[in-house]
C-alpha cells in the first residue's frame, strides 16, 4: 500500500508544519500593528532560493488576514493583496498586476463590499487601468496615480474600523530592469504618504539580488523597507520540521513511521538547515523506507539513488548551473574545493593547490564553469572565483559526504564523515 508522504519539496509549507522564523514573525507582526495604527511599515524578506521566503510570506499573509492568530493570540483584520513578479513584467504591467489583484480582493470580500457600497462605483471603475492592451502606451505615473486614488479611498474606509492594507510582492527579484520596481514602490509609497494615507504598506520578497535591483531602479528605494534576511534553520528547528511531518504521516496513514536517531542526525546534518533540502531529503528518505522505520541507510539511498533527492534538488534549484560538467570528475573536484569556502572568493592558485589538478585542467574547468555561470568571477579582479550561493555549496558537499559514507559503509563505521564541515565550518 502506498503511504502518504508528508514532506513537501517544491511547494510552500502550510502553517501547521512551519517551524522557526520566530524573530522575523514577531518583527513583521509589529510592522502590521504599526501600519494599522497609522505608522506604515514596509518590510523586505530576502535570502537564498529555497530558504523559505514564500512559506514565511504565506504564514504572514494568514496572520495579517486574521486566519491565524499572532504569536500573542491577537486576531488581525488586514486586507492583503498578493502578487508575484515575472521576468516579462514591465513597469505598466507591475502597476496593473497590483490593480487587478486589488480589485479581485475587494470583489471577493463581502464585508468590504458592504461597508463601501457608497464608494463602490468609484473604487471599481478604472479609467486608465481598465483599458486593456493600451496601458503600455500610457505613462506609468498616470497608472500609479489611478491605483493610488483607489487605494487611498479604500484605506480611509479601512482606517475607520482600525484596519489597514498590505500589498505583498513575491519573486521581486524576477522583475527585469524595465519593471522599475524601486521607482514604482518609491512613487507609490510617497504618493500615499503625501495624501495622508498612513495605514497601507508593502511587503517585498525575493532572493538577495533584489536589493541591487531596487537600488539600480531608485537609489533610495531600499530604505523604504525594514529588511529581514532569512538564514538556515537551527538544528532543533530542523528536527521539529521532521517530527511534525512524521506526526502528520502517522495520522493520515494510520500507521506511524519513525526515524532512527542516527538517521535523523544525518538528515538534519546534510541539510545544513536549508528548508528545501530538509523537505527533499525527508521526502526521498520516507519514500525509500519500507519497514516504517527510516534508517541511516534509507536516508543515504534516498539522497543518492537515481532521481533521488540530490538529483531532484539539482534540477529544481540549480538547473541553470546543473549540467553534465558537474559530473566530470575534474570539474567536480574544483567545485568541491570551492565548496569548502562557500562565501569567499578563491584564487586560481589556491584552487590548483587544494585540488591537486594540473594547471591546464584547472584553466579549462574555470573557463567552462564561469561561462555556464556555475561559478562567479570576482568583478574587476582576475583569477578569483566563488560559488554563486551557499546552498549550492551545501549541495555539492552533500554529494561528497554521502559518497564517502557509502564507501565507508561496512568497512569502518566509526570513521563517519564530519557532517556539515565540508561547507564552511572547518
Ligand atoms: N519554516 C519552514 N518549515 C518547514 N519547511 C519549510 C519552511 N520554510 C520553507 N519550507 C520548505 O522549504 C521549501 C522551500 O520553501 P519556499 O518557501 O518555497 O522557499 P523560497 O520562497 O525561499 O524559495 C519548500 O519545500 C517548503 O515547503
Ligand atoms: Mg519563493
Amino acid at each position: 500500500m502506498p503511504k502518504y508522504n508528508p514532506f513537501k519539496p517544491g511547494s510552500i509549507i502550510h502553517p501547521g508544519m512551519f517551524h522557526g522564523r520566530i524573530p522575523e514573525i514577531r518583527a513583521i507582526q509589529n510592522a502590521f500593528f504599526q501600519t494599522v495604527k497609522g505608522n506604515p511599515t514596509s518590510f523586505l524578506i530576502h535570502g537564498e532560493r529555497g530558504i523559505g521566503k514564500s512559506s514565511l510570506l504565506f504564514l504572514l499573509d494568514n496572520v495579517a488576514r486574521g486566519a491565524i492568530k499572532t504569536l500573542d493570540g491577537i486576531t488581525l483584520d488586514i486586507v492583503t493583496v498578493n502578487i508575484e513578479l515575472e521576468p516579462s513584467d514591465t513597469y505598466s504591467e507591475l502597476v496593473c498586476k497590483i490593480a487587478r489583484e486589488f480589485s479581485r480582493v475587494l470583489d471577493r470580500n463581502e464585508v468590504i463590499r458592504k461597508s463601501m457600497s457608497d464608494l463602490w462605483d468609484f473604487v471599481t471603475r478604472w479609467e486608465v487601468l481598465g483599458v486593456k492592451y493600451s496601458q503600455n502606451a500610457l505613462r506609468p505615473e498616470v497608472l500609479i496615480e489611478e491605483l493610488a486614488e483607489k487605494i487611498i479611498a479604500v484605506a480611509a474606509r479601512l482606517q475607520q474600523r482600525g484596519s489597514g492594507l498590505f500589498v505583498f510582492i513575491d519573486e521581486a527579484d524576477k522583475a527585469p530592469a524595465q519593471a522599475n520596481l524601486g521607482e514604482c514602490v518609491k512613487v507609490l509609497t510617497e504618493r500615499l504618504a503625501k495624501r495622508g494615507c498612513c495605514n497601507t504598506a508593502i511587503g517585498l520578497v525575493g532572493i538577495t539580488e533584489v536589493l541591487g535591483k531596487l537600488r539600480k531602479s531608485h537609489e533610495s528605494s531600499v530604505r523604504i523597507f525594514q529588511p529581514f534576511e532569512l538564514k538556515p534553520l537551527a538544528t532543533e528547528e530542523r528536527k521539529s520540521v521532521i517530527s511534525s511531518a512524521l506526526a502528520e504521516a502517522a495520522s493520515k496513514n494510520g500507521v506511524a513511521t519513525t526515524i532512527d536517531a542516527d538517521a535523523l542526525d544525518l538528515l538534519v546534518g546534510v541539510s545544513e538547515g536549508y528548508p528545501h533540502f530538509i523537505q527533499q531529503y525527508g521526502y526521498s528518505a520516507f519514500e525509500t523506507d519500507e519497514d516504517n522505520t527510516i534508517s541511516r541507510n534509507d536516508v543515504a539511498v534516498g539522497l543518492t539513488k537515481e532521481n533521488g533527492a540530490l538529483h531532484q534538488l539539482g534540477m529544481r534549484y540549480f538547473e541553470s548551473m546543473y549540467s553534465g560538467e558537474i559530473y566530470s570528475d575534474d570539474y567536480r573536484k574544483v567545485l568541491q574545493v570551492m565548496a569548502l569556502h562557500p562565501e569567499q572568493y578563491m584564487s586560481r592558485t589556491d584552487i590548483t593547490k587544494q585540488s591537486g589538478l594540473k594547471t591546464g585542467t584547472i584553466s579549462n574547468a574555470l573557463h567552462t564553469l564561469t561561462k555556464k555561470h556555475i561559478i562567479l568571477p570576482m568583478p574587476g579582479k582576475k583569477g578569483m572565483f566563488r560559488l554563486p550561493s551557499r546552498s549550492f555549496a551545501v549541495w555539492i558537499a552533500a554529494y561528497k559526504i554521502i559518497q564517502n559514507a557509502a564507501a565507508n559503509e561496512g568497512t569502518d563505521r566509526t570513521s563517519d564523515p564530519q557532517i556539515g564541515s565540508p561547507a564552511g565550518h572547518p
